[in-house]
């Protein structure tokens, strides 16, 4: 039985995944490394240091862990700096609805999120306060797949793993859930993976499964 909801929040409860893309993108042209969408569906949910071994991939140049460092500081400003457009209004109908109704029928939730920038995202669209825990990528030394993102949050809210839903964009978020003990839910890009035991259409398809 579902009594709980872990969600991921770049390309779940708001769009940001497309200010990752851009962020990596500007880096990667800057570099002349080719990067492309496909390669940046690599990029979900894996932390930031991951995601530029990623990148570097297909650079003819070795960096040292200082220049990896200073390029992922690069590419986090720019990020940054996307982020500052943010507002309330970057917050969906459809998620905001979504989550009160949720909240409405006393669904603990949490954020699972592998983001170093989770909080100041949370409160750059309105929601700083509104989840009961928020487990990201300043309290784990792994990134997903492993489950340590999902079980410290599981453990903030004081649910037992199998009583709680993942809900996840990416293929290594859903992997992750499965590893943990947890049920996942698919959307976007990872509502056709394999291991998905639910798969999202929409966001608001969740009540459909929670009620
Ligand atoms: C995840 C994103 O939520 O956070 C990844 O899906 C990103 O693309 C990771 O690399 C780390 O984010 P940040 O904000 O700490 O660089
Ligand atoms: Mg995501």
């Amino acid at each position: 039985m579902i009594k709980a909801v872990i969600f991921d929040l770049d390309g779940v409860i708001c769009s940001t995944d497309e200010f990752h893309y851009e962020a990596w993108k500007t880096l990667a042209d800057r570099l002349g490394i080719y990067f492309d969408r496909k390669i940046n569906e690599r990029l979900r949910g894996v932390s930031r240091m991951d995601s530029l071994d990623i990148v570097l991939e297909r650079s003819d140049k070795a960096y040292t862990p200082e220049e990896k460092l200073e390029l992922a500081t690069e590419k986090n400003e720019c990020y940054k700096k996307l982020l500052m457009k943010m507002s309330p209004a970057d917050l969906s109908d459809e998620v905001r609805e979504t989550l009160l109704a949720l909240r409405e029928k006393g669904y603990p939730m949490a954020i699972g999120s592998s983001s170093k920038n989770t909080k100041q995202i949370l409160k750059n669209i309105g929601l700083e306060g509104f989840f009961n825990a928020v487990s990201d990528g300043t309290n784990i030394s792994r990134s997903k797949p492993d489950p340590e993102v999902f079980l410290c949050a599981a453990e903030y809210l004081g649910q037992k793993p199998c009583d709680c839903l993942v809900v996840e964009d990416a293929d290594a978020g859903i992997i992750a859930a499965k590893r943990g003990g947890m049920s996942a839910a698919g959307i976007g890009p990872a509502a056709e993976h394999p291991e998905a035991d639910y798969r999202l259409d929409s966001f608001s398809k969740l009540k459909e499964i929670l009620f």
